[in-house]
């Protein structure tokens, strides 16, 4: 994929994609969801890095304190998705919607995710996970991303001993992380030559970020 750099086939290197954990808890179910989609994103030829944020000290988002910025985990959260083609966004559902620390990730973040795509997960304790899938989504979308029109989430009783035995919910979540490493260097490379057209009305929402 991706070897003639123009719009159809996106840019000659292999396409990057950024995996977000979006889970706090040490033992959560999420986490094996986190390492199915990057074992299939990774034999779909991506580029990975993995940003897990039970991991990374990130500060809740204090809007213009620019002191932030110089932080570690502030730079890793800005460097890792300015990087990316593509996201795979993991997220427990928490009162209906996505967790608190995946919306402060986006908090920090907007023109780094504009023209980039993305695939969302979800587990649940027994719900859908519609809820905090479309959360991700809309927020994901404000920042002028694309999104998969499909996803994949995971009930608690999905998981067996810390391992996912739902093999249609696997097929899913292998699908999404396919996916997102199939259409992110499209939409990116449309969306940079889209930038090439300036500010007027004919790079659409491309030139708001020129
Ligand atoms: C604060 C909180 C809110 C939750 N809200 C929901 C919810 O709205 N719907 C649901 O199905 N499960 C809900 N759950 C259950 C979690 O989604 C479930 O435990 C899921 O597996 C989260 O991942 P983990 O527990 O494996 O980290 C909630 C759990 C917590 C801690």
């Amino acid at each position: 994929m991706g070897t003639t750099g123009d719009m159809t086939n996106g840019p000659a290197r292999a396409p990057r994609v950024l995996v977000v954990s979006g889970s706090r808890h040490l033992e959560s179910n999420l986490h094996e969801l986190v390492r199915i989609a990057t074992e299939a994103a990774r034999a779909a030829g991506a580029e990975l890095q993995t940003l897990a944020l039970h991991e990374l000290d990130l500060p809740v988002m204090h809007y213009n304190d620019r002191s932030q910025r110089e932080l570690p985990s502030v730079r890793r959260v800005h460097e890792s998705a300015r990087w990316a083609d593509g996201f795979i966004l993991a997220t427990p559902e928490y009162h209906g919607n996505m967790s608190g620390c995946l919306k402060n990730w986006f908090d920090f973040l907007y023109g780094e995710l504009a023209g980039k795509f993305a695939g969302v997960i979800a587990c649940t304790g027994g719900g859908g996970g519609d809820m905090s899938i479309t959360s991700v989504k809309n927020s994901f979308n404000w920042c002028h991303g694309f999104t998969l029109p499909f996803h994949a989430a995971a009930r608690s009783s999905d998981f067996k001993d810390g391992a996912l035995v739902n093999h249609k919910v696997l097929d899913r979540v292998q699908r999404v992380a396919h996916d997102v490493v199939r259409y992110a260097p499209l939409i990116r490379s449309a969306f940079d030559q889209a930038r090439q057209d300036g500010e007027g009305v004919r790079s659409g929402v491309a030139g708001m970020h020129s």
